[in-house]
């Protein structure tokens, strides 16, 4: 593996790879978070012959940018097919013509959750509009009889207090002793970003091309998730006391359809590359008791 160009370095995931990969491996991009190290680029209005860098010796490019938010995407869909699908076709064709592979970071939302645990083997099938936005481009790459690597992440969660992902976002809720309503039927095979960042530089060592899931090892509900955080905070001292109510993901007012079961089988990244993947259960353990340890030092002073 020559080096890389991380597209969209200032994303969650991308932060991650940065300091994994190391800065005289990459050239890592941002387009309104400014980044250290990073450099500008406007994936809807520059091109990579615009890239203050010689792609000569780049051997994979990650594709990280996208308009992320499946209820933006749907707000304005003529701007997240520019973002989400004609940029990334753009970049890709431009990635091609320089042999580079390009790496498409796709998501678990493919398919249409009727029956989860999906393997690389089952047919897509998205409900809404980013997720049928992501299957646009793997369809693309597929098509384009160039090495590819298409990587459909679950659903990826961090440790850092206030990042708004899965456990950190529930434990935001717990310590401000807020209700919580979660949807019991919504199924996923969360992933941590350190394990989804790992697998990926990977399988960009290994070689490989082709469709991936990235996944954590174990498929939980949403309202699991949350009970999980909540046994741990309260058993570590902390008080909780307003309501947690489960429902169905088809009673929040979200304006498409959205999947039920969108678990991965990881079967296939465990046969190919040497990773351990870190468990829910042992994530939401450590993000808690992080969260109390921080409080008694700064109790400490
Ligand atoms: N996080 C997940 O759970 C998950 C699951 C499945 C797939 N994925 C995919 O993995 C990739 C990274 O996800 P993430 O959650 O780490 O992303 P994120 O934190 O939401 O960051 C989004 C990235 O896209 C860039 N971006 C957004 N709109 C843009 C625009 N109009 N023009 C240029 N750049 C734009 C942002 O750049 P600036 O901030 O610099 O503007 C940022 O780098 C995405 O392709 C996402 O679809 C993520």
């Amino acid at each position: 593996m020559k080096k890389i160009l991380l597209i969209g370095a200032s994303s969650f995931i991308g932060q991650s790879m940065v300091p994994r990969l190391g800065q005289d491996r990459i050239v890592a991009t941002f387009h309104s978070t400014a980044i250290d190290d990073g450099v500008f680029f406007d994936p809807l209005e520059m091109d990579l012959a615009d890239l203050p860098a010689d792609l000569s010796g780049f051997s994979h490019a990650v594709l990280l940018y996208a308009m992320t938010s499946p209820a933006a995407c749907h707000a304005d869909a003529a701007l997240s097919k520019r973002v989400n699908v004609k940029s990334a076709i753009r970049i890709i064709d431009g990635l091609a013509d320089r042999g580079i592979t390009p790496v498409f970071l796709s998501t678990e939302a493919v398919f249409d959750g009727k029956t989860g645990s999906y393997t690389e083997e089952d047919t897509p099938n998205p409900l809404f509009t980013y997720a049928r936005q992501k299957y646009e481009v793997e369809r693309y790459l597929n098509g384009l009889g160039k090495p590819a690597l298409i990587a459909r992440l679950a659903r990826v969660y961090g440790s850092q207090a206030g990042d708004g992902t899965l456990f950190t976002d529930i434990l935001h809720h717990l310590t401000r002793n807020q209700p919580i309503r979660c949807a019991g039927d919504q199924v996923f095979s969360p992933i941590h970003v350190e394990d989804a960042a790992d697998a990926l530089i990977l399988l960009m060592e290994a070689g490989q091309t082709g469709t991936f899931h990235i996944g954590g090892p174990s498929a939980i509900s949403k309202c699991e998730a949350v009970h999980m955080t909540v046994n741990r905070y309260t058993s570590l001292g902390g008080d909780y006391t307003a309501d947690i109510t489960a429902c169905r993901l088809a009673e929040f007012d979200l304006a498409e359809p959205r999947p039920l079961n969108i678990s991965l089988s990881v079967e296939k990244l465990r046969q190919t590359v040497d990773i351990g993947l870190q468990g829910p259960e042992e994530q939401c353990r450590e993000i808690v008791e992080r969260h109390f340890s921080a409080l008694a030092k700064a109790k400490d002073g």
